[in-house]
């Protein structure tokens, strides 16, 4: 039987934050829906979740995660005290309990397999995963024996300056045997530096207790402060755009590009500096992003071009091109080959293919067929005021320069508006309409 428990209730006083450390983000994701991925395939029997600053905060945000159990930890007296919360839950469970680390969040699901596996084939009260840092502050020592027994934890505050300078950290994840723990947890004292109940010193009184090493120092950082989030960040980044390149995908200046886990890329795609992919994004082959755009959860087709633009929840078709600065918003279908320009923004709208909109205009709530021409400065007027309403515009016709088409409103194919036309009534095909009003013309005194 395997219980894992998740120690989110402490405030993170160092990242000097409203928002419970926890739910600070890292590419995207939060901190927990990070170290609760890693814990999927292990296929536990329980997931308990230690909660407690802003517990409210931390439950919502998991409310669509399955089957997990959260333990309220009030007051936030300490590690050890978060686990002493299970002991009504984990009343009679026999097995092993995982204990993972809220703000350890780059840990593989590999690494929790193995240090399983070796704890089970040591026979140890409890296995904990360490690592050797050449720069260990923050982090509490590892003392071990001779033979490699472990003796003591101690945290750095609480370390003498020789202790200092061991480099064997502990990583904050450790895999007990569960019996064997809850036996002693209340022997626990609070006689340290914070007065707190440590988790780490359960380790000197247990029976056997083993430390297994990892290489990467990385997937065991603990973010404690703002900077380590930053650390972090820019470690998921450069494997996740070298990893890119590898397949295909040119970055111009990658340390100023940014793209998300759950993004895919083709080949042949060039991103331009300051270009940032975010949420989950599917970018074509010969797709050309930036300098400066920002895409979130839209599909590019193939040979895209993307300049200075903001696409947000967006399909884009086949050798399309936007920008610069143009802003796409949700629910909007761009299709192949049209032209989306300068300063124009789309919103919940779709655009046949071959149609252009190439300067200053907004579009929303509206359906343009094909091989449509929107003139510089076209307002689809869609809102009244208390409701919006929608535009639709068939195939081939145009609009001239400064139009304002008043919702809702059905221009048929093949009509053209003349320049500076306010329309607000429907329009049938094959039409030319001009509505302005008569100039004045006059000779002057002076
Ligand atoms: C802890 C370890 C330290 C280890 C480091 C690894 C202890 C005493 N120290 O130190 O040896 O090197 O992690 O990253 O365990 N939490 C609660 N309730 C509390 C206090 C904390 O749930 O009352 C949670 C926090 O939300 C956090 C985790 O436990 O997710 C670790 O707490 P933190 O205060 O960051 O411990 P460290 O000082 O980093
Ligand atoms: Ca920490």
């Amino acid at each position: 039987m395997l219980a894992i428990a998740i120690l989110a209730a402490g405030k993170g006083t160092r990242m000097k934050s409203n928002l419970p450390k926890v739910l600070h983000h890292l590419a995207g994701k939060s901190l927990i829906d990070r170290v609760l991925s890693c814990t999927q395939r292990l296929r536990p029997n329980r997931r308990l979740i230690v909660v407690g600053h802003q517990a409210n905060l931390v439950e919502d945000s998991l409310k669509n995660q399955q089957d997990l159990e959260f333990v309220l930890q009030q007051p936030q007296n300490g590690t050890g005290h978060a686990i002493q919360q299970l002991s009504s839950k984990l009343k009679g469970f026999n097995g092993e309990l995982l204990v993972l680390n809220g703000d350890v969040p780059l840990l593989k699901e590999e690494t929790l397999s193995s240090l399983l596996k070796f704890h089970k084939e040591s026979n140890a009260s409890v296995t904990f995963l360490t690592a050797t840092l050449d720069s260990p502050t923050g982090y509490g020592r590892v003392l071990t024996d001779k033979s490699g027994l472990v003796k003591e934890i101690i945290e750095e505050r609480d370390c003498t300056d020789e202790q200092r300078k061991n480099k064997l950290i502990n990583a904050g994840i450790y895999c007990f045997d569960w019996q064997q723990l809850s036996d002693i947890l209340n022997l626990l004292s609070s006689q340290n530096s914070q007065n707190e109940l440590y988790l780490t010193d359960t380790i000197s009184l247990l029976k056997k207790a083993i430390h297994f090493e990892i290489d990467d120092p990385f997937e065991i950082k603990g973010i404690n402060d703002r900077y380590q989030l930053s650390e972090c960040e820019n470690y998921i980044q450069e494997r996740l755009k070298s990893l890119w390149m590898s397949k295909g995908v040119s970055f111009i200046d990658p340390v100023s590009c940014s793209i998300s886990e759950d993004s895919n890329f083709g080949i042949d795609i060039i991103i331009e500096p300051q270009t940032h992919l975010r949420g989950k994004c599917n970018i074509g082959n010969g797709c050309h992003l930036g300098p400066g755009s920002v895409i979130t959860n839209s599909t590019l087709s193939e040979n895209v071009l993307a300049i200075h633009s903001f696409i947000n929840e967006a399909t884009i078709g086949n050798n399309t091109s936007i920008g610069p600065f143009a802003h796409i918003r949700p629910e909007s279908n761009i299709s192949k080959n049209s032209k989306i320009g300068n300063f124009v923004e789309i919103k919940k709208s779709s655009i046949g293919e071959g149609t252009k909109i190439n300067h200053l205009s907004y579009i929303g709530d509206s359906t343009l067929g094909k091989n449509i021409n929107i003139g510089a400065g076209t307002i689809t007027a869609n809102f009244d005021g208390k409701n919006k309403h929608r535009t639709i515009i068939d195939d081939y016709s145009k609009t001239g320069a400064n139009s304002v088409l008043v919702a809702p409103i059905n221009i048929g194919s093949n009509v053209t508006i003349g320049a500076g036309s306010t329309i607000s009534k429907d329009i049938p095909d094959k039409t030319l309409v001009v509505e302005r009003s008569k100039a004045i013309i006059r000779t002057k005194n002076n």
